[in-house]
């Protein structure tokens, strides 16, 4: 099946752009293939696009497919060099060594050797700062930085206007075209890692901030050629993870063409994990992929790219992955440490909170887009039980409050019996003792993991927050999450929202969850670290929950600091006080994140891109689950084990 579908892939017009095609050679330069903002090399004013895609074929399939086509698809579908594929040809860069300043509007200082030519500025865009020249230099007395490195925007309207600078700064281009934004565009910082790199969850709210600006062009290249690398050959150690994966990141590279030397190709390289810290799987990449481009046609109305016979390809493949078949006994998704944000061993492997509220997003973004045919008729019923068995588990067994804590607290255990009341045999000695003091007397959330005789009690912002956004939650349950982060403000927003969970693993604790890893230390990064970004999803919640002005609020806390302190990544300590030990300054989901938050707060009906509501259907399904569940009545026989809408 996955070979046909890579062929039919291929035929759509998911064919690799500088294989399959004609390309011509561009004027455009090889910094083209990466930032502006740290490249030393100059973009040329007057460039060729390449065009990237075949146009688009009929829905009706294969038969209108030429030998020609045919036998280019057969030959993409082939094992090629990875670098092979994915590349388009562009003209050998004349690297004229310049360095440049950047920015024509007073945002940053500049060295006097590099007087910037304003000229220069308006025709090639944001100029450059060569970074590598100009150490950050600190001046004690008036407790200032020297030289280029730009700390406070010294002309700038308001933060906003900064951030919108620093967002289209941060855009990576593929043959000219707009194809993501980097992740991050430290100057301080020597060692790049993958921060070069287009993530694809990063993307997520670079991409909604210029869809909520009218600017579709980006992501529209982002979802297509994303959906390229999808069926990209994938291995680690000769094993090769499903079909369906989407990277992680990838990067633009410029290499020179192979048996022309005066000629350069651009290349999109993927990593799916292979490369990655830990080699971690990008379970997340997928989901995000599909709520992208739902909120792509919704706010463009250009619902082309939804339809294409490629994509649709490529929303099958993600739910195959997802909906196979495996061991498990829950509806949840399994996954292993690190497969989304926290990417890290952070202890949340397992059925963690965060991929099962995108997975639920996912699943009923794609059934809205899914075009009804003979063939997806199984995957649709699939889908249909999958949403109302996670949502039933989801909300009865991860749901914490002040009463269902009390009621674990006095659960018998070892209970071998169809009708158990405590299913997964948790000891109530587990609750841990923060908890008992934290859990509000109104309020409650959804837990961070579920595994048998384990519940993790953490309480985990994003996973929280996109249960609302999806309704994986429900109205009631919802509410009280946001009336948790209110009585809880101190510690989830504190100075800096959000803290990516709550609180942190110390101690002994620290040592076993996460295996010492010192960049996770409490209170730091992944480890009850404060995120800005995760501001565009407590608004999105807040929103649809219809109270913006607790959003509004974090929003405000932000904006105080987040440009002075060089929009970071993420913030260390209890009350997120400090810049984080590690993190990278200009951090672009950061500033998107940021960016988000208030295009959303200015326009909150715009939200309805990003938020899904539970049908009638649904409804229905879940209260007969409801009614049929073991700790109300033994269910074995009476329980619906399918339902099809
Ligand atoms: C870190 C984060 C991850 C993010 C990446 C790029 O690895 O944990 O969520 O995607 O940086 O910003």
């Amino acid at each position: 099946m996955a070979t046909v579908e890579g062929v039919l892939k291929v035929f759509s017009g998911a064919a690799p752009p500088g294989r399959c095609h004609e390309t011509s050679h561009s004027s455009m330069t090889s910094s083209l293939s990466v930032n502006p903002f740290i490249s030393r090399k100059k973009r040329t004013a007057s460039r060729k696009i390449i065009t990237p895609y075949h146009s688009k074929l009929p829905l009706g399939g294969l038969s209108n497919v030429s030998l020609e086509e045919a036998s280019s698809a057969l030959c993409a579908n082939r094992r090629f060099n990875r670098l092979e594929l994915f590349s388009c040809k562009c003209q050998q860069a004349e690297n004229d060594g310049e360095t440049s300043t950047r920015d024509g509007n007073g945002s940053w200082f500049m060295d006097s050797k590099n007087e910037l030519n304003p000229l220069d500025t308006m025709i090639n865009g944001p100029n450059l700062l060569d970074f590598s020249e100009t150490p950050l230099v600190k001046d004690d007395k008036e407790g200032t930085q020297k030289n280029c490195i730009p700390l406070y925007p010294a002309n700038v309207d308001s933060v906003e206007d900064e951030a919108w600078d620093l967002l289209r700064d941060s855009v990576v281009y593929y043959c000219g075209t707009p194809v993501g934004t980097i992740a991050a565009t430290d100057p301080t910082s020597s060692n790049v890692l993958n921060y070069d790199q287009v993530f694809i969850r990063d993307f997520v709210p670079s991409g909604i901030a210029f869809l909520l600006k009218g600017e579709y062009e980006i992501v529209r290249n982002f979802i297509l050629h994303t959906l390229q690398l999808q069926s990209w050959e994938k291995t680690m150690d000769c094993h090769s993870p499903g079909q369906g994966l989407m990277p992680a990141s990838f990067k633009v590279r410029t290499l020179p063409l192979e048996g022309d030397d005066s000629a350069m190709e651009e290349v999109l390289d993927p990593d799916f994990g292979e490369a990655a810290i830990g080699r971690v799987a990008p379970v997340d990449s997928g989901l995000w992929w599909i709520i992208l481009l739902r909120a792509y046609g919704k706010i463009s109305g250009d619902r082309s790219v939804q339809e294409r016979i490629d994509v649709q390809t490529g929303i099958k493949m993600i739910l195959k992955l997802c909906l196979a078949d495996g061991f498990d006994m829950f509806p949840t998704l399994l996954v292993t440490d690190g497969s989304c944000m926290i990417d890290r061993r952070m202890g949340i492997h397992g059925h963690p909170l965060e991929i099962q509220s995108l997975f639920y997003s996912a699943l009923l973004c794609a059934r809205e887009m899914l075009a009804p045919e003979d063939g997806s008729a199984d995957l649709i019923r699939a889908l249909n039980n999958r949403l109302v068995a996670l949502s039933f588990h989801i909300r009865e067994y991860y749901w914490i409050d002040l009463r269902k804590l009390n009621e674990i607290y006095r659960y018998n255990t070892e209970e071998y019996s169809y009708d158990a009341v405590n299913k997964f045999n948790i000891y109530p000695d587990q609750i841990p003792p923060w908890l008992v003091e934290w859990i509000p007397n109104e309020g409650g959330y959804l837990i961070g993991n579920l595994q048998p005789a384990h519940m993790d009690f953490r309480f985990f912002s994003l996973g929280n927050f996109w249960a609302i956004v999806s309704g994986l939650t429900t109205s009631e349950q919802s509410h009280a999450i946001l009336d948790l982060v209110e009585a809880k403000w101190a510690d989830l927003v504190a100075d800096m929202p959000l803290k990516i969970s709550y609180p942190a693993l110390e101690g002994e604790e620290w040592k076993i969850i996460t295996g010492s890893d010192p960049k996770n230390t409490p209170w730091s990064y992944h480890n009850a670290g404060s995120w800005p970004t995760l501001l565009w999803q407590f608004t999105v919640a807040c929103i649809k929950m219809n109270r913006p002005e607790i959003a509004a609020r974090a929003v405000e806390i932000a904006e105080r600091r987040i440009s002075r302190d060089r929009w970071p990544e993420y913030y260390d300590t209890k009350k997120a006080r400090f810049i984080g030990k590690q993190a990278r300054l200009f951090q672009t989901w950061s500033i998107a994140g940021y960016l988000v938050a208030k295009l959303l707060l200015a326009d909150p009906s715009l939200a309805k891109i990003l938020v899904t509501d539970e049908d009638s259907e649904l409804v229905n399904a879940f209260s007969c689950m409801i009614s049929s569940n073991p700790r109300r009545k033994r269910g074995r026989k009476s329980s619906p084990q399918s339902y099809i809408i």
